[in-house]
């Protein structure tokens, strides 16, 4: 390397030095624009594969391909400049293999100049995460609640309600700490066992409906501000933006009926020496030709 660049972006490390510290602040965020407002003020912003939901309509994040979490991932690395950009990687893109794991990771990182991936699993995706680390890819875990298990959960179930499922979920944490991810996603967990996971693991735990117990916090961007139909019980809306967008909508149907709007100010004149004098059907001369759009 001819020239170490100083890298100003918070990294996986950074975020795996702040276990038991300052709260890990963090949110979803799918394309440019929403990741400039959000990026100063989260250490790091996930382009999950709930975009396919939020996004795109689907039932469930199952159908999301790796081109799309690739081009939200890039847009969204292109709005920010602060934090870690993590990157989910989507179903089917990563379980066969440790080796399918990395070609399709690697595509990530580069394709989108993302600092990790997220992917989704406890004990069964141990292998494939030292597999990745070992590899230099930053791995974010996710356990509990899994989506991308939907067909096999049956629903969105809250996990760890019951004793009996303890266990099997803090072997699942403890196998994702060993095998080297940074930080692990408790989603959908029982407050009682997001807490006792988060005590007994090396790595910050990231809470999404699973208690201020965690490490760290996440949600849905849309689902906080208000813009998702029926959000979970765990969620907070920090705005009403849904209810605002109607709102305005409503406003500009009205305006544009009433041809209120456009407005005298919104409108382009003809150029100062030409203004008045030209009469509409006057002949486009080199003069009078209209500038600008
Ligand atoms: O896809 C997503 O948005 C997620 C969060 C719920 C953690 O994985």
């Amino acid at each position: 390397m001819s020239q170490h660049q100083v890298i100003k972006r918070v990294t996986a490390p950074d975020i795996r030095e702040r276990k038991g510290g300052e709260t890990i602040v963090s949110l979803t965020a799918y394309h440019a624009h929403t990741a400039r407002i959000i990026d100063p003020y989260v250490d790091f912003l996930l382009v999950g594969d709930s975009l396919g939901m939020v996004m795109h309509g689907y039932e469930s994040t199952v159908p999301v391909p790796l081109d799309l979490m690739i081009m939200h991932g890039a847009a969204v690395v292109r709005g920010s400049s602060h934090s870690l950009v993590v990157v989910d990687l989507p179903f089917g893109s990563y379980e066969e293999s440790p080796q399918l794991a990395f070609r399709n990771a690697a595509r990530v990182l580069k394709e989108t100049g993302c600092g990790a991936v997220k992917l989704e699993g406890g004990s069964r995706m141990g292998e494939t995460i030292r597999y990745l680390t070992d590899r230099g890819v930053p791995v974010m875990a996710h356990i509990g609640l899994t989506p991308q298990f939907i067909n096999i959960l049956g629903g969105f179930r809250t996990q760890g309600r019951k004793r009996e499922q303890w266990a099997a979920i803090e072997a699942d944490a403890k196998a994702v700490s060993d095998a080297g991810a940074f930080a692990v996603v408790l989603e959908g967990m029982a407050e009682l066992l997001a807490a006792r996971v988060t005590g007994q693991i090396p790595i910050p735990t990231i809470g999404i409906g699973a208690s201020a117990k965690c490490d760290g916090q996440i949600l849905v961007l849309e689902d906080m501000l208000g813009l998702s139909p029926k959000p979970p019980k765990f969620v907070k809306e920090f705005a009403q933006m849904g209810a605002a967008i109607e709102t305005a909508v409503k406003a500009y149907a009205q305006a544009v009926k009433l041809r209120e709007f456009p407005g005298p100010e919104h409108v382009y004149g003809m150029r100062r020496e030409q203004s008045v004098e030209a009469a509409p059907d006057a002949p486009v001369t080199k003069k009078t030709k209209i500038t600008g759009t």
